[in-house]
């Protein structure tokens, strides 16, 4: 059989990694890939931008199924499209995705269905805006109502960072924000898959979203992340499940939008334990797919045709015991205006408890060079997260290109937190 995968990050060479494994699998498709192409997988030269040329590919090879990575061609409306076509695929509709492309969309959604969730309101007025902020006081979070690549939210320590951030996010045409409560507490990541009606949850995880150790310096789209997540106990998981993620496809549903794909709540959990929604995103997390995939134990292709055919509550998923901790290497200049054209050494081969997943490379005259923000996701697996950090780092310190960034202190949380 031959898969589509949607996308050319980590999460995506991920993906690809682990269903090419299948022996059910003739060919994995990655479009457009990156340079970490393994023998059973093949790039094709496509934008994720296009569907219908994603379409008219999958017909014309003959693509039994397609998982799309990324949010963007999600939002754009791939799933409706491919379907209409009579194409199997896994991932929300376009109607589904607003979950994710529209925070106004999704806050209103959780209020509605009585979702944990920040106090909030929206504002398409500055005025409006700017006297909801002085009546609140920071710190305050503003968001941009739409798609914006992890750089459209300022967590806000001050009514003049608040303000600012109003007038730069509502000085585009048509703009429209949401502002709402800080929340303070510890983030993970909580990722199902949902084929309509039945909810499979994946392994925890936990990700570093600040580009310098100690969560200093700017918002990234992730600088490395781990599973299992301690912080989510078993008592916590049926929580967030009865609570957040069970209303969520439940609720959905009642407002006549089925929900199919990977949903991500992105959760805040209080000193006291209690968990609430941050965001929803409609897809996996990047980089918290590197290593919930280097865990998986099961067939990930029969498991994506359980999820195409509405039978997921047949599947029982099964992980490695261990920790799987994956460290991201960005490219210099990172996340401004990361540069390319670096070239990369020094990626060991795979082995039992190490794997190197591509983001940013580009792999031409046997040459393999940076090409996009964060580059590479290199994993380690190990009894705990420390021994699974130490061999993620002993392959981080061999691997070379100019420029490289990445933090030292990846799962210091995990660390920290007892049990
Ligand atoms: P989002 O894209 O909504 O997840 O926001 C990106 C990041 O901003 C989150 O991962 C949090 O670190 C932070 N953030 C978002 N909303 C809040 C909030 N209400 N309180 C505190 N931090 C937040
Ligand atoms: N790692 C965060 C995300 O994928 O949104």
């Amino acid at each position: 059989m031959k898969i589509l995968v949607v996308g050319g990050g980590g999460r995506e060479h991920a993906l690809a990694w682990k269903l090419a494994q299948s022996e059910r699998i003739q060919l994995v498709y990655v479009a457009p890939g990156n340079g970490g192409t393994a023998s059973d997988v093949r790039l094709v030269n496509l934008p994720l931008t296009d569907p219908r040329l994603l379409a008219e590919f999958a017909l014309r090879e003959h693509v039994a199924l397609t998982v799309v990575g990324p949010e963007v061609p999600l939002a754009a409306g791939i799933v409706d499209l491919f379907r209409s076509r009579g194409l199997k695929i896994f991932g929300p509709t376009q109607a589904a995705a607003q979950l994710e492309s529209s925070k106004d969309f999704a806050k209103s959604f959780m209020q509605r269905h009585h979702i944990p969730t920040a106090r909030y309101q929206t504002f398409t007025e500055a005025a409006a805006a700017h006297a909801y902020i002085d009546a609140e006081g920071a710190p305050i979070v503003v968001k941009a109502d739409g798609l914006a690549a992890g750089k459209g939210v300022v967590v806000a320590t001050s009514v003049a960072e608040a303000h600012e951030a109003v007038d730069s996010m509502l000085s585009i045409a048509g703009g429209r924000i949401v502002i709402e409560q800080f929340l303070s507490g510890e983030e993970a990541s909580f990722i199902v898959m949902v084929d309509g009606k039945n909810v499979l949850p994946l392994a925890t995880s936990q990700d570093h979203k600040r580009l310098r150790d100690h969560d200093a310096g700017p918002n990234t789209g992730g600088m490395g992340a781990y599973s299992p997540a301690p912080i989510v106990t078993p008592a916590l998981h049926a929580r967030v499940m009865r609570e957040i993620i069970l209303p969520t496809v439940q609720g959905m549903a009642k407002d006549g939008i089925v929900f199919t794909g990977f949903l991500y709540a992105g959760l805040m959990i209080d000193e006291h334990g209690n968990p609430k929604t941050l965001e929803f995103n409609c897809r996996m997390g990047d980089p918290e797919t590197q290593p919930i995939m280097a865990r998986l134990k099961t067939d990930l292709v029969g498991v994506m045709e359980h999820a195409v055919n509405g039978t997921l509550d047949e599947v029982e998923l099964s992980w490695d015991r261990r920790t799987a901790l994956g460290v991201v290497m960005a490219a210099a200049g990172y996340p401004e205006q990361p540069r390319s054209g670096d070239v990369i050494s020094g990626i060991g081969a795979e082995s039992a408890d190490y794997v190197c997943f591509h983001a940013g490379t580009q792999l031409a005259d046997g040459k393999l060079t940076t090409a996009g923000g964060r580059v590479l996701c290199v994993v380690g697996m190990g009894d705990s997260i420390k021994m699974a950090q130490k061999v993620a780092y002993d392959a981080v310190d061999k691997i070379k290109f100019d420029g490289a960034q990445f933090r030292r202190d990846i799962g210091w949380r995990g660390i920290k937190h007892p049990g």
